[in-house]
């Protein structure tokens, strides 16, 4: 399973990358508007941390408009995935970009047939947004379910990325399913590693040792 990491915000990539936990990294409009600087300087920053699948969104909603973004994305560098939204004109745009050698992550997919659609026009990955559903009280990880069983059924090469990870138990079950990736914000890595029963027991090992002869 490949952990990448859903920031745009160099600190955080920089330690997790340290970490050995970014196999990737995902960004979207609302990462980088957070960042407070230039679109283009922060994936290529990116891309000279990270040697992996960097995801960079297109904003364009109408096909030209996407093919002409993600034809400047691309340039930017070989590990670069156009982010594309799951509409009409979005899996237009992946097939044309599929054909052309561009990979692609077909994003906000909220719906199993959505994810066939996008692993029918080749898309590299496909991202289910599983909070995102959680908070609508429907159940995003039945969702990761449907799409890995059908696309199992169907050999597709499409990778699916859980994405909109709100927290552990999220990462825990895309392990369990056997997502291909999950897409995890700083915060919630930084999670997975602790337990409280680790930091008690490491407390009691230091306090003993203060004891101990030496
Ligand atoms: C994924 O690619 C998106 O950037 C992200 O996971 C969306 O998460 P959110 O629902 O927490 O905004």
């Amino acid at each position: 399973m490949k952990f990448f990491i859903d920031t745009a915000n160099i600190a955080e990539i920089t330690d997790a990358y340290a970490m050995g936990m970014v196999d990737g990294v995902t960004t979207n409009p609302s990462l980088i508007a957070k960042e407070g600087r230039g679109f283009q300087d922060i994936i290529k920053e990116i891309c000279e941390i990270v040697d992996g699948p960097i995801s960079a969104e297109v904003i364009s909603t109408d096909y030209d408009g996407m093919i002409q973004e993600a034809g400047k994305l691309a340039k930017i560098h070989d590990n670069i995935v156009v982010k594309i939204p799951m509409t009409i004109d979005g899996i237009k745009a992946t097939k044309t970009l599929t054909e052309e050698g561009i990979k692609t992550n077909v994003t906000l997919v909220f719906s199993p047939l959505q994810a066939l659609m996008a692993a029918k026009a080749g898309a590299t990955f496909v991202s289910p947004f599983v909070g995102r559903i959680d908070d609508i009280s429907s159940d995003g990880m039945l969702l990761v379910e449907q799409i890995v069983e059908i696309y199992g059924n169907y050999a597709f090469d499409t990778q699916v990325i859980v994405a909109s990870v709100r927290n552990p138990l999220h990462v825990l079950d895309a392990a369990l399913i056997g997502a291909d990736i999950a897409t995890i914000p700083y915060s919630v890595l930084s999670r997975l590693a602790s337990h409280p029963l680790t930091d008690k027991g490491l407390k009691a090992f230091l306090d003993d040792w203060k004891k101990a002869e030496k």
